[in-house]
């Protein structure tokens, strides 16, 4: 596996405090602040916010959330039960669209369940959902690595790179996920450029793909969005790599707003969508149509990272955070369990029944 350092913990357990520690991502590049907490309310505000965010990484908040309510019951075993139920419901209605969530707290949720089942000690059920949720987010960063191995293969020396919003270390742990073939294939010696996509209107490529990628001394550009399509056949991109906050079982991508038109745009002037995601990301039971777009606060639109409006006065504004990409427009998945390609109906059938025989 990969030896790239992983030098970024956008979240952690405190076991001396029993809370959570989380990077706040709203205030890269300009501050490096850690917030702490044991309340719930304040994890779901984290995660409302983005100070927590990206599908993997809200994964572990769950996780570490369930970990966080069985923690601070101080009745009875049944408490446990109920206080994490109760935490569940309030954590998964922070963001609906990135699937890792639901599938972080359903796990956290589930080892307190079989612990209780078992008739474990209330401090043994409070100890399985921290066990659980450290081993959330190991496998995570373990998933990183391999899909940085996997996905260096696809790329060469000389390409032009685009990315959009930001799939990094912050938003995935480990290596990221589109960052970690980026990464591994730098470290490899392969030498190649990076147009990183502004990705408004919270500047997630701006601010925080460019500020980890800068780290790695891999050369970027950051570009406004309404830059891509000039750019895109000007300096030659080669492949554009997003990551996914939900993969349907058809090859239907949802991430981040504008991967679909940079979808659109390397179809028509000849280059690759690769996605990277771990297979936490696939969602094999909804349907297209069926997966709920957040609409976020107008205000993002409306005013430059909420201070300076830009906006005239009683203008309304539209803010979905994410879209959706069709099959037809992705040239390859890549998996910690390997790199798919379309048909994708066959190919994820295949990748999740492969992850299925190792667990
Ligand atoms: O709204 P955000 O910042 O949480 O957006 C999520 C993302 O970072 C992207 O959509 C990403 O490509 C998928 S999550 C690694």
């Amino acid at each position: 596996m990969s030896n790239i350092p992983t030098r970024i913990t956008p979240i952690r357990w405190d076991d001396e405090k029993d809370e959570i520690v989380w990077l706040d991502n709203s205030q890269i590049p300009w501050k490096e602040v850690y917030f702490s907490s044991k309340k719930i309310g304040r994890l779901a505000l984290a995660i409302k916010k983005l100070e927590i965010r990206g599908a993997p990484v809200l994964g572990e908040a769950g996780a570490y959330g369930i970990a966080l309510a069985a923690n601070n019951v101080h009745g009875s075993r049944k408490d446990v039960i109920d206080k994490v139920r109760s935490a569940a419901k309030t954590l998964v209605r922070t963001r609906p669209t990135a699937v890792n969530l639901a599938w972080g707290i359903n796990r956290g949720v589930k080892s307190v369940e079989l612990a209780y089942k078992e008739g474990l000690s209330i401090a043994e059920i409070k100890a399985a959902a921290v066990y659980e949720a450290k081993a959330v987010q190991s496998e995570n960063i373990a998933a990183t690595l391999k899909i940085g191995e996997a996905g260096k293969k696809l790329i060469s020396d000389g390409d032009v790179l685009i990315t959009v919003c930001n799939a990094g270390a912050l938003a995935c742990d480990g290596i990221g996920t589109a960052t970690a073939p980026i990464r591994a294939a730098w470290a490899e010696g392969k030498r190649f450029n990076v147009l990183v996509t502004y990705t408004a209107p919270l500047y997630q490529g701006a601010r925080l793909t460019a500020w980890e990628l800068h780290r790695d001394d891999i050369p970027l550009k950051v570009i406004t969005d309404n830059a891509t399509g000039h750019l895109i056949r000007e300096e030659k991109v080669t492949a554009a790599w997003a990551g996914a906050d939900r993969i349907l079982a058809d090859g239907n991508v949802y991430n981040k707003i504008g991967t679909f038109n940079l979808g659109i745009l390397l179809k028509h002037l000849g280059g690759r969508l690769y996605v990277a995601a771990p297979i936490s990301t696939i969602d094999p039971i909804t349907k297209a149509g069926g997966v709920k777009i957040e609409q976020r606060n107008q205000d993002e639109v409306k005013k430059i990272m909420g201070k300076l409006r830009i906006v005239p006065k009683g203008v309304e504004a539209l803010n979905p955070a994410f879209d959706r990409t069709p099959p037809e427009l992705v040239s390859a998945i890549v998996t910690e369990l390997g790199i798919v390609q379309a048909p994708y109906i066959k190919s994820i059938s295949g990748l999740l029944s492969k992850s299925r025989n190792k667990t």
